[in-house]
């Protein structure tokens, strides 16, 4: 059901435009295949080995032990945010912690409301139902989501015509969790069918380090506390690139160095693989190139930015722009886009004088 090709096209362009930066060429099936292999053995399955997103965990403790004290299944969980923080391991860790299974699909894979019939009468008592990119099913398709989430029933027309009559469906209570890279991309209905929202941060380095070792050990590779901060530092916030970069680090140590990794080496392999001070990909730079020379500094419209970039609206404001104005390197003003300072002082330039 679900198109893991998609999903990679869909969502995982910072991940495929790292492969640019490095000059490799990585196709988008090599890399959801390298991915979900990577994901599946570093992912963690509980809450207690996940690492970051403290206030979240905390939230999802409580709404997993009421639900258990209750013998009922869990409120349905919508998680936002950009691509590779962990809405889709937090939906199997919510799934693990209650010991039910996960039913995965996508809302651009679920193209008639007969899908959606299919996947819902399928599923157990205390399943886990999760939609990626849910803000993208179809509205028919989403009519009928709403009564399976509110009453756990789904409404079935038999017939044509005069003599088409509804019939409703029983369907076992089931948590469904959904995920999205900004709920305002929800209509309002099905957000407010929600019993809870998260929404996930880019993470500190810190915890990107502490998710390195993590992994590292996992892959038993051994790299020590720098050497995990400074991978930590290059991954744009996001533990699916920090993972990413682990792998890559540890080949270039296996080949080039003594197979440890410290600061040094992870510093020389990074640097190898041309990856940014930042861990900003080529788009990430493009933006900042665009906007400090291109546009020669002026504020620029959203559309007349995604254009220059050949990217659609939305991937320019839920993937590119959270990380560049976390970082302090680009604002939304009333006028548009403008880069900081800090934007060209990343690319090696002087700032204009006001
Ligand atoms: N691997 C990927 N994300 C992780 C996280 N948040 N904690 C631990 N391991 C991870």
């Amino acid at each position: 059901m679900y198109d893991a090709g998609q999903a990679a096209e869909a969502g995982e362009s910072a991940a495929a435009g790292m492969g640019a930066a490095t000059g490799e060429r990585i196709t988008s099936a090599e890399l959801a295949e390298e991915d979900l292999a990577l994901d599946r053995s570093l992912r963690p399955k509980m809450l207690a080995d996940y690492i970051g997103q403290q206030r979240v965990k905390d939230s999802l403790r409580i709404l997993i032990e009421a639900a258990q004290q209750r013998g009922d299944a869990v409120d349905h969980i919508l998680f936002s945010g950009p691509p590779g923080l962990g809405k889709t391991t937090l939906a199997s860790v919510v799934a693990n912690e209650m010991g039910a299974h996960i039913r995965t699909t996508s809302g651009p894979a679920i193209e008639r409301t007969g899908d959606l019939a299919a996947i819902l009468t399928n599923l157990e008592p205390g399943d886990v139902l999760f939609i990626d990119e849910i803000h993208r099913m179809n509205r028919m398709v989403e009519e009928v989501l709403y009564p399976a989430l509110e009453d756990f029933a789904l409404d079935i027309v038999v017939g044509k015509g005069p003599a088409a009559r509804s019939i409703r469906l029983d369907l076992p209570p089931f948590t469904l969790i959904g995920a999205t890279t900004r709920t305002g991309l929800l209509t309002g209905p099905l957000r407010d069918r929600f019993g809870a929202s998260f929404r996930l941060d880019y993470y500190e380095p810190e915890e990107l380090a502490h998710i390195v070792q993590r992994s590292a050990s996992i892959l038993d590779v051994s790299v020590d506390e720098e050497g995990a901060l400074e991978i930590a530092r290059r991954s744009r916030g996001t533990p699916r690139l920090a993972n990413r970069l682990l792998k890559r680090v540890r080949d270039w140590a296996q080949v080039e160095g003594q197979g440890a990794i410290d600061e040094d080496t992870a510093a020389q392999a990074l640097a190898f693989f041309e990856v940014d001070t930042l861990g900003l990909d080529a788009v990430d730079n493009r933006i900042l190139d665009l906007l400090c020379n291109q546009f020669g500094g002026r504020p620029v419209g959203l559309t007349t930015l995604a254009a220059a970039l050949s990217e659609d609206t939305d991937s320019l404001e839920d993937v590119y722009e959270p990380y560049l104005m976390q970082q302090g390197l680009l604002l939304r003003t009333p006028k548009g886009r403008q880069a900081t300072a800090k934007a060209y002082e990343h690319l090696g330039q002087v700032p204009p004088q006001e």
